[in-house]
């Protein structure tokens, strides 16, 4: 069984693959053109979220029984070309999900309450807190796209500050917008025109890229702070962009811009975006998760036994 890891995973999981006779490559800093001439020697590779698995790459990698995302979101990789291939994907959905609504909670209260820019000033030396005012969560209404994993951890946190959860999701029953306790909207502008708060937790497919764009901004409340902590681009840039200029929206707070992992996403230019560098997974207890997971299921996978998340 021969590994390649592609981007770091937490040294526990490296130990599992060792530990069960894997030849483990650990190489984090390839150039594509690197990685695109030695994957035709593995049998499995290990990526989160920054390597491209497509057509480029499958046609290279001639030995490849295995692809094991270690992280959520498989929107880097071409699963059709995978399936064709017989190539099984395995991630771990569940391993980062509470880091992630953390740090939803985090960007949220950040912009809400300008920490960040309170910050650099102070750091500057500066003792003012004019422009700066902050809204309080107490009795506003926040709108949850997407009441899977994250968007019901999210909406169990935001309750205890008092808020209103309305959430649009039209793949799940009633039932579970029930056990969540919250509101269910049917359609998508519906939960626009109410919600002071907006965070969207839907994978990135090609429904969900840009579903949050102009239309459904223009319906939105004047001052609207929006949070995503998903993926780049479900909410569309160029529109946030339009609706921070004529103060639709008074606030971001976003884990993943455009251009990922290029800090050239327009968005960075303006005072009140906060963005992290999709950090949402980045704490000791979710990579620990991920990586010994990912580790199991990969050797799983290329001993021909089941697999949970396949
Ligand atoms: P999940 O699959 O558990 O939940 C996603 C929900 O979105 C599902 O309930 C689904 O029905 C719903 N959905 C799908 N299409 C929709 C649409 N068009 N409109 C409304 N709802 C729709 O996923 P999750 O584990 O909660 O992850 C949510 C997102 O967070 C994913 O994009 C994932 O990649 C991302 N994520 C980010 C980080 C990070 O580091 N920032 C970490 C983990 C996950
Ligand atoms: C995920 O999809 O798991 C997250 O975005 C975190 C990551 O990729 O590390």
């Amino acid at each position: 069984m021969k590994i390649l890891v592609s981007e770091p995973i937490a040294e526990k999981g490296l130990e599992k693959l060792v530990q069960e006779g894997a030849t483990v490559d650990l190489k984090t800093s390839l150039t594509r053109q690197e990685l695109l001439k030695i994957i035709g020697e593995y049998d499995a590779l290990i990526v989160r979220s920054n390597t491209k698995v497509n057509e480029e790459l499958y046609q290279k990698a001639t030995q490849l029984k295995v692809v094991g995302r270690a992280g959520n979101g498989v929107d880097n990789i071409d699963m059709d070309g995978a399936t064709k291939r017989g190539i099984i994907v395995v991630n771990t959905p569940d391993s980062n999900s509470v880091s992630a609504c953390e740090l939803t909670i985090g960007l949220l209260l950040a912009t809400c309450r300008n920490i960040p820019q309170h910050h650099i000033r102070l750091k500057g030396k500066v003792w003012d807190r004019s422009g700066l005012k902050g809204m309080e969560l107490l009795d506003k209404t926040v709108g949850i796209v997407g009441l899977g994993r994250i968007g019901s951890l999210v909406a169990t946190r935001l309750k205890s500050f008092g808020m209103k959860i309305v959430a649009y999701d039209p793949y799940i029953s009633d039932s579970r917008f029930q056990h969540v306790g919250v509101e269910k909207k049917e359609k998508l502008e519906d939960l626009m025109r109410v919600c002071d708060i907006l965070t969207v937790h839907t994978p990135k497919t090609e429904e969900t890229y840009g579903m949050i764009g102009k239309e459904q901004l223009a319906v939105a409340k004047k001052g609207l702070t929006v949070i995503n902590c998903a993926r780049a681009g479900i909410v569309n840039e160029v529109a946030l962009i339009e609706a921070l200029k004529t103060k639709i929206v008074a606030r971001v707070g976003i884990d993943v811009p455009e251009g990922e992992p290029e800090p050239i996403s327009p968005l960075l230019e303006y005072d009140n975006v906060i963005v992290t560098p999709h950090a949402g997974a980045d704490t000791k207890e979710a990579q620990d998760n991920v990586g010994v997971t990912i580790a199991q299921e990969v050797i799983s996978a290329l001993r021909g036994e089941m697999v949970p998340n396949a």
